[in-house]
This record gives C-alpha cells, sequence and structure tokens, in this order.
C-alpha cells in the first residue's frame, strides 16, 4: 500500500509503455510444449507503436533481448497466460487460441466484502498483493504448463477500480501489471496490455464462435455501464454510459442497506430474494425518461431506495437470516421493484441503442451482454426479449465468465497478438519502483455524436485517450 501510493507521486521515474506495439515483422511460431520459443527484441525506431502517443521508457533498456518479435500467422496455435486484478477479484488464466481454456484461478475478497459491504480500495490493494504470486502459479500448475511453454502474457492495464478513482487512490492494477511485467521479463515473452471492458465484450467470441464484427456490446459492471457498437477489432463506438454510477453499484448498495449477505457481492443476494417478493409494489421512477439517449444513470435509483427502506425502518444492522417475516417481506418487495426498474432503464436505452447502431451497421446481428450484472438471469430474461423483438441475438458469457476473470484477459490478448498489437517483452531486471503507464480514465471508444446528451456531466479530466483512437491513430502511422 504505502508502496503504490509512493509510486504514483513519482512522476520522474521513467514509465514504461503497456500499450501495445504494432510490429511490421512476420509470423511468430507456433506454440506447443517443449518447442524452443522465438525470441523477442525491443521495436526498432522504424517500428510503428502507440507508446508514440503516450509516455514511453526515457532510454531503451540495454539489457533487452536482441532478436526480433513476430506477427502470428492466423493458424498458428498461441498460449496466452492473463491476469486480472483491476477490480476486488485477483485472477488469472491460461487459455489457448483454439479457444480452450486450459485453467482458471479466481481469488475473491469474499469476506472483505462481507465486512465492509462492498469493494475497499485499501483492502483489496492488500489482498492482491497476498495472493498475486500464488494465483498465477496454480493457474499455470493447473493447466500443466510452464511459462516458457507461452506465447505472451496479458494484463489489465485500465480503466481502473472506481471506487479508487473517487477515492483518488492509486490504481490497483498494479499489482497485476508488476507480476505480468516480472514473468514476461523474467522469460522474455512479449506483453499486451489489455482494456477491461474490451475484455468484457471480447470474450463473448471466445464462448461464440460464429459472433463476428460488428456488432453491439451492453458492459455492465461495477463500476461501468457502457452501451457500444464494436465495428472491429480495436474500433468501438460508444453509445452510451453511466452519467453517474454503474448498475452492479446500485445492486450493491441496494444488498447493503437491506442487511443482505455480500459474500457473493450484492448483485446475486438481490437476484435470489427478489424472487420472494413484489416487483409492482414500489413504484420507484424509471431513470432519464426524459432523455431521448443512451446514457443512463443509477445515482437518483439509489436515493429512492434508501428513501423506501428509511420509509419502512428497515434495520441493516439486523442481517435478513435474522429478520421477521414481515420485515424479510418488506426487504424483498424493495429487492423486486428495484430490480424490475434497474433492467427496465438497461432495456429502454438498449432499445433505442439497436436503433442508432443498425443505422450504422445494418448488418449486427448481435447484441452481447457482458459483465458481473450480466450473470443475472432477470437481467438476461428481459434483454433477450427486447433482442428478440428487434430481429437480433443475443450473445451471453457463462456467469463465470461474466463476472471479472482471466480467461476474457488471456482471450483479449490472443485477439490482440493475431493482430501484431503487443510490446516486447520488458527487461528481465526491470526495477521494482517503476511508474507504470496505468490508465485509471480510459474510455473504449469515441463517444457517438448524434447520441451526444445534455445530462451527461462526465468528468473528462485526466482521461487517457481511448482504446480506439490510439489503435485508429497508430494504423494511420503505419500506411
Ligand atoms: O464485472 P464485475 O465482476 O466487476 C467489475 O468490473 O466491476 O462486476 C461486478 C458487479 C458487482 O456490482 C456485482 O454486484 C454485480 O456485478 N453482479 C451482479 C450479479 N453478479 C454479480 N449483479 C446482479 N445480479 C447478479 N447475479
Ligand atoms: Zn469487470
Amino acid at each position: 500500500m504505502a508502496a503504490s501510493s509512493t509510486l504514483s507521486r513519482l512522476n520522474l521515474v521513467r514509465r514504461p509503455s503497456l500499450t501495445y506495439a504494432l510490429t511490421t515483422l512476420r509470423a511468430l511460431k507456433p506454440r506447443c510444449r517443449q518447442q524452443p520459443r522465438p525470441q523477442w527484441a525491443p521495436l526498432s525506431s522504424s517500428s510503428k507503436s502507440f507508446s508514440a502517443h503516450l509516455s514511453t521508457p526515457k532510454s531503451p533498456n540495454p539489457s533487452s533481448p536482441k532478436a526480433h518479435p513476430k506477427i502470428p500467422g492466423p493458424d498458428d496455435d498461441l498460449l496466452v497466460l492473463g491476469i486480472e486484478t483491476s477490480c476486488d477479484d485477483t485472477a488469472a488464466a491460461v487459455v489457448r487460441s483454439s479457444g480452450e481454456i486450459l485453467s482458471q484461478v479466481v481469488s475473491s475478497q469474499a469476506d472483505l466484502l462481507a465486512r465492509y459491504g462492498g469493494v475497499a480500495p485499501k483492502m483489496a490493494e492488500e489482498a492482491h498483493l497476498q495472493v498475486i504470486d500464488k494465483v498465477v502459479q496454480e493457474t499455470l500448475d493447473r493447466a500443466n504448463v510452464s511459462e516458457t511453454d507461452l506465447s505472451a502474457v496479458a494484463v489489465t492495464i485500465g480503466p481502473g477500480l472506481s471506487l479508487c478513482l473517487r477515492g483518488n487512490l492509486s490504481d490497483i492494477s498494479l499489482f497485476g501489471v508488476r507480476k505480468a511485467r516480472k514473468t514476461a521479463g523474467s522469460f522474455n515473452l512479449p506483453i499486451i496490455g489489455v482494456h477491461h471492458m474490451e475484455a468484457h465484450a471480447l470474450v463473448a467470441r471466445l464462448i461464440e464462435r460464429n459472433l463476428q464484427f460488428p456488432f453491439m456490446a451492453l458492459l455492465i459492471s461495477g463500476g461501468h455501464n457502457l452501451l457500444v457498437l464494436a465495428r472491429d477489432l480495436g474500433q468501438y463506438v460508444q453509445l452510451g454510459t453511466t452519467i453517474d454510477d454503474a448498475i452492479g453499484e446500485a445492486y450493491d448498495k441496494t444488498a447493503k442497506w437491506l442487511g443482505l449477505d455480500m459474500r457473493r457481492s450484492g448483485g446475486p443476494a438481490i437476484e435470489e430474494l427478489a424472487h420472494e417478493g413484489d416487483a409492482e409494489s414500489i413504484k420507484f421512477s424509471i431513470p432519464m425518461k426524459q432523455h431521448k439517449d443512451c446514457n443512463f444513470s443509477y445515482a437518483g435509483l439509489k436515493t429512492q431506495v434508501r428513501l423506501a427502506i428509511e420509509s419502512k425502518h428497515i434495520n441493516a444492522e439486523i442481517p435478513i437470516s435474522c429478520a421477521s417475516r414481515h420485515d424479510r417481506s418488506s426487504r424483498a418487495d424493495i429487492a423486486a421493484s428495484f430490480q424490475r426498474v434497474a433492467v427496465l432503464h438497461l432495456e429502454e436505452r438498449c432499445e433505442r441503442a439497436i436503433e442508432w447502431a443498425l443505422n450504422i451497421e445494418p448488418s449486427i446481428k448481435h447484441l452481447v451482454v457482458a459483465g458481473g450484472v450480466a450473470s443475472n438471469l432477470y437481467v438476461r430474461a428481459r434483454l433477450d426479449q427486447v433482442v428478440k423483438k428487434n430481429n437480433l441475438q443475443l450473445v451471453c458469457p457463462p456467469p463465470n465468465l461474466c463476472t471479472d476473470n482471466g480467461v476474457m484477459v488471456a482471450w483479449t490478448g490472443i485477439e490482440h497478438l493475431r493482430m501484431g498489437r503487443f510490446d516486447p517483452p520488458p527487461p528481465a531486471d526491470e526495477p521494482e519502483d517503476l511508474v507504470y503507464d496505468l490508465r485509471p480514465r480510459w474510455p473504449l471508444g469515441e463517444e457517438y455524436a448524434e447520441g451526444r446528451s445534455e445530462a451527461r456531466s462526465l468528468r473528462r479530466a485526466r482521461m487517457h485517450p481511448s482504446l480506439t483512437s490510439i489503435i485508429q491513430a497508430s494504423l494511420q502511422q503505419q500506411r
């Protein structure tokens, strides 16, 4: 903890790039066990790198290896380790480019969640620090591979945990990034910096191999609510985002105020209790009805819920397991009514977004719904109806690939590696106290101009250029 806050203040230290590098070199050798790995090299000055647009190391490290990284061919067998520490879970996985998941390990912070009623960033930092080495080792062991079998390491570099952003704490992706760079540096592997929300969307392509670009995605998690049009890999149009809280945050707060068991986070607890309640009993109003756009807001609904809880004299100190029958039934009514309106807001925005997206890309056939909240069966069923009405198909990854996981990071790494977007191996002797190029505020795509809303009051300060703009700029440079 102390180390990370020091890091975020030390701007003088050189920053290694965690962006992707586009190389112009050719075919990566297929990876399989016992095969000698190709050597990787720092990019030559003629290579095109995203680093040009962002911070780079001030001087190339002399200890970097000298051979050349190569772009894999479409049929090459790639094996990628993915590491994810951008939120409360510490996760890793090994995935093959065929789509085979060799192993995945998630160390969740269930006890911390229960004790603090949500993610506590400082606690999350400590927890990541304690378990990251074990999680990665167990992932490799379960996959029955060693680091030398890997083609690359992929790691989430942003955007960060919402609480960290609000609390101005350092980004906890740092723990995964340090581990990833150390592994990649020691074993001379290329490294891919992954956008957390892109990973949520792309894992759907691992599950549904027919899912081609362009497609739409609704990404719903604890810190983000995004409606995007995925035109191509690395080319996203943001149709809508949240102007305040994300839906997962509203689920978590509602669960906490209702005295629910937070060990699996608030969402599953609300989903379960809502089955017992009457969803029409409390008439919460649907957010942003007057704004005919695709943005979201959950702060107002949270306030409505809090007022309803106060008016029914529900005491969150009394766990639901100890509540009287009448009290339990009041709590269930609130859970069900909240869930109905929270999801109606999603439905309304999706309807409009589908219309917009089909105007831009009439060939769209799929809506991907992913992120932690997408593991909710009620959410899936309601959105399935919206999608069917519009002659589209819903693609939802299985629940364990909706909540944060290493598979989505490894898979996104594979997708980018295949396109030649990676950084060369970091130096094996990279000092631990470097300041890394993390991206706590990092949009996925450019905002759809016609969808810009007056209700939007997003803080834009300290935002990174979007993933899409970085990739497009790099491609233009290459031409
Ligand atoms: O994607 P995720 O695992 O982490 C972030 O990137 O934030 O999403 C976590 C969020 C939490 O707010 C959690 O309460 C919510 O997903 N969640 C659910 C369900 N399972 C997880 N929300 C509603 N219903 C669920 N079954
Ligand atoms: Zn997530």
